[in-house]
């Protein structure tokens, strides 16, 4: 297993990064369940790394899903379907109305590969839309993450190696009457990955706000957890504006494409399958159109191991944030490195819990908490 190591970004240029998209956000405003959610403290955290503050950005309870991803699968999925009944995106159709007309169009379903938690949010919009979900996942999920897929009404396939070949099958998928919707893209399928984007601006705006308003400090870093770097290209354009904001990548030791991609200064597939604990950072390729964004506003990329995601979820739990080993890695990253990265008496940190426990049977373990199934005690 590659030792974990930092890399300091030499193709920064942060004025070339695309600002945020905030088009989504009525959209969501108009969805069962949506409201921000809640950003805390973690005193131990803060302790533990020697610094200011810490502030964490809680994606546990995302419209009763149990992660942010659901706001780019949302969009995404609202503006495929949109597109292919030749509707305009300012039409102003909510997803009640959306379902109306769908339901002459039988036989649509939705595609997605998916690490669990994208997956799982399109088979949810496939239901709030009455159309099928086929997902198509890695042959190591887990089962807690496959029961959570399949108990939105989805049908599930289960690839032969990692994340890169489930993508792979689901591009071969597509057809008039099977969308994809994928938050990682490649030549010639580019739109819907960049409404994954777009959707997960929303959270971005959310946490803006509250910088603006002064209920949570302007922070000194920000670490972004990568996998295909959608979420890491939505968080660095909402800060890429702010000059003393350190924004640093954190993968697994095992995943770490686009690390291997800053070094090489192009994207690059790194062999696989992956197989971290980090579920969702498991992929061999940046997206890319994430590249050119993510790979111009990160200041460093690390890497870390498996079991300093572990430490991450421990310590978020005695904090009183419920973490899954994805949703944890932004702070893996800082207590891998934080010599490294010089953190001090100084620093504002800011995390985003990016999913709470998806494997419950492993919180369990890792934390000692006894959870029988997401999100309660
Ligand atoms: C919980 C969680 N955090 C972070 C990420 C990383 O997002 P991306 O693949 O856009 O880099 C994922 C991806 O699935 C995820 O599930």
């Amino acid at each position: 297993m590659p030792q974990p190591r930092v890399i300091q970004n030499p193709l920064v240029d942060r004025r070339a990064v695309k600002s945020l998209v905030d088009e989504s956000q009525a959209f969501h405003r108009s969805m069962p369940g949506y409201q921000p959610t809640r950003i805390t403290t973690a005193p131990g955290i803060a302790a533990k790394l020697g610094v200011r503050s810490v502030h964490v950005k809680d994606e546990s309870g995302r419209m009763n899903m149990p992660s942010f991803k659901v706001l780019g699968a949302s969009w995404a999925t609202y503006r495929t379907i949109l597109r292919a009944l030749g509707l305009p995106v300012d039409a102003g159709i909510g997803l009640p109305e959306l379902k109306r007309r769908l339901a002459t169009r039988p036989g649509l379903r939705l595609i997605a590969a998916t690490d669990g938690n994208h997956g799982r949010a399109v088979a949810r919009m496939a239901a709030l839309l009455g159309i099928g979900a086929h997902i198509l996942v890695p042959d190591d999920m887990v089962q807690p993450r496959i029961d959570a897929i399949v108990s939105e009404g989805a049908e599930i396939e289960i690839v032969d190696g990692g994340y890169d070949d489930a993508i792979q099958r689901s591009a071969d998928l597509a057809d008039e009457n099977n969308f994809v919707v994928s938050d990682t893209s490649w030549g010639g399928y580019v739109d819907p990955p960049g409404w994954v984007i777009d959707g997960y601006s929303t959270m971005i705006n959310e946490i803006l706000q509250e910088i603006e308003s002064s209920t949570v400090p302007r922070p000194t870093v920000v670490p972004a957890q990568i996998g295909v770097g959608a979420f890491a290209a939505a968080v660095v354009r909402g800060f890429a504006g702010s000059e003393h904001t350190r924004l640093i990548g954190v993968e697994p030791t095992d995943a770490d494409c686009m690390a291997a991609s800053i070094e090489a200064g192009e994207v690059v597939t790194i062999p696989g399958p992956q197989r971290s604990i980090m579920a969702g950072l498991n992929c061999g390729t940046p997206s890319m159109i994430a590249w050119p964004d993510v790979s111009r506003g990160f200041d460093a990329f690390v890497t870390v191991t498996d079991s300093a995601a572990e430490e991450a979820v421990r310590l978020l739990y005695a904090d009183g944030v419920f973490s899954g080993e994805s949703g944890a890695a932004g702070l893996a990253g800082l207590l891998e490195h934080a010599a490294a990265l010089g953190l001090g008496t100084e620093d504002d940190i800011l995390l985003i819990s990016t999913e709470g426990p998806t494997n419950v049977p492993a919180f369990n373990r890792i934390t000692g908490a006894q959870l029988t199934e997401q999100g309660q005690k």
